[in-house]
């Protein structure tokens, strides 16, 4: 099938290779030309895995293009999907700028019969408004496919490739069975729903598993108080299959592109129907205090962090990405700043995003040696590979204190009880000091 995608985000460009891979004939538009050169090159502007080795090998294979010549494309294609960005306006409703830019240029060069498939997180009855505007520009009726995203960042190659349900929303039959066979060689369960449905089970979906989150944060800030173990505590739930055990990962909350932004914009939505959530206020406010819980532990070990060397490992909102949107390292970081205290920071991929974000009111080590030499204090804020293996017995002989604050979790008891010389304060956990 011929194919072009609108916007090269995490949704695109992973939505792109991944329709090459099956064998269809993708044309990816963006108005960056920059970004265009680089992409035809091979060159992703995103970290993601396995991205770049297919991009090129799709490029090769004449799969996969890129240009910025939305004109040609969009008349050229069966099938055309929106995956524009829907960033967080103002008034935590979703920005939906990009998303009507996208409507005129597809209402331009439309020909009668292709379809339009919506990928981009968008407030429900939004799909039926952009084919109103699309019809009404065009002048003839579109066939559109409310089509949500679930891949997340760090593995959306693997998500795309391996969906566990792909949403098709749609009142029209024929471009329901179409936008099927195009998924078809994906060989992943397909559900055909109406638009408002589609709509609702990605927002109702993002804002459940944020509110598990939540949830087995306060969790472990209770188990603190009471002496339990939150990771026994989650895998004794996680082991009751109406519960399950995925998102039950006890930490310093969510961050990312998507949960916060989707769960305001869903309490955003009830409120113009004048309906209140107060579940998933509540979702939001446990996760904002969760952010700023090392800095509690800090201060309630330190009393004071003025002047001490604090060091952050991890900057990214999550590891095997290099995105810094609403990372909690970025509260993290700003409150030990305020403080007194001297920050410096190492990720594997994100100092450069987090710079530009937080500047240079902290500084990047280039390796974690550099960073931990002579600090009064690490602090583990993203789950990085590198710091999980991380020979804790050596790092706290560089450190001027062994103290370590774990927000993710990352060692075993056996792991910590073997330095002989550590104090660790892990999340919902009872902290080891020998
Ligand atoms: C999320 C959803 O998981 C995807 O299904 C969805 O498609 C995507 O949003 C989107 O709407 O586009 P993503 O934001 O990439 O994906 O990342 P997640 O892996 O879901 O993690 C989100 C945040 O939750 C991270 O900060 C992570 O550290 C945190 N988290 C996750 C926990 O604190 N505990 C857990 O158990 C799981």
């Amino acid at each position: 099938m011929k194919i072009a995608i609108l916007g090269t985000g995490y949704v695109g460009l992973s939505t792109g290779v991944c329709l090459g891979v099956i064998g269809h004939d993708v044309t990816c538009i963006d108005i960056n030309e920059q970004k265009i050169k680089q992409l035809n090159r091979g060159i992703s502007p995103i970290y993601e895995p396995e991205l770049e080795k297919l991009l090129t090998e799709n490029i090769d294979a004449g799969r996969l293009h890129f240009t910025t010549a939305h004109q040609k494309a969009i008349a050229e294609s069966e099938v055309i999907i929106v995956a524009v960005g829907t960033p967080q306006g103002d008034d935590g409703a979703a920005d939906l700028t990009y998303l009507h830019q996208a409507a005129k240029d597809i209402a331009a060069n439309i020909k009668e019969n292709t379809i339009v498939v919506i990928k981009s997180t968008v407030p429900i009855g939004t799909n039926d408004s952009i084919k109103a505007l699309i019809e009404d520009l065009c002048g003839f009726p579109i066939k559109l496919v409310s089509n949500p995203e679930f891949l997340r960042q760090g593995s959306a190659i693997y998500d795309t490739l391996h969906a566990e349900r792909i949403v098709i929303g749609s009142d029209q039959q024929d471009a329901s069975e179409k936008i099927c066979k195009m998924y078809e060689p994906f060989n992943v369960p397909i559900m055909i729903t109406s638009i408002r449905s589609a709509e609702m089970i990605k927002y109702a979906a993002n804002a459940f598993l944020a509110t598990k989150i939540s949830y087995i944060n306060e969790m472990a800030n209770l188990c603190e108080m009471v002496g339990a173990n939150v990771e026994e505590v989650a895998m004794g739930m996680g082991k009751d299959h109406r519960i399950g055990s995925a998102f039950l990962q006890a930490g310093i909350g969510y961050g990312g592109s998507c949960f916060p932004k989707d769960v305001k914009a869903l309490v955003h939505t009830a409120g113009k129907y004048g309906f209140d959530i107060p579940l998933l206020k509540e979702t939001m406010k446990v996760n904002e205090n969760q952010r700023v819980r090392l800095l509690k532990k800090a201060l309630h070990r330190f009393r004071d962090v003025n002047g001490r060397k604090i060091v952050i490992l991890g900057l990214a909102f999550k590891p095997e990405t290099d995105d810094m949107r609403e990372a909690p390292s970025i509260t993290i970081a700003e409150g030990l700043i305020k403080l007194g205290a001297e920050v410096v920071a190492y990720d594997p991929v994100a100092a450069d995003n987090a710079r530009k974000i937080i500047g240079d009111k902290i500084k990047y080590a280039e390796s974690i040696d550099e960073a931990v030499t002579g600090a009064d204090a690490v602090m583990i804020v993203t789950e990085w590979k590198v710091f999980k293996e991380l020979e804790l017995k050596e790092m706290v002989t560089k450190m001027k204190h062994p103290i370590i604050f774990d927000g993710r979790n990352c060692y075993l008891e056996e792991k910590v009880r073997a330095c002989k010389n550590i104090e660790y304060y892990p999340i919902g956990k009872p902290p080891i000091i020998q």
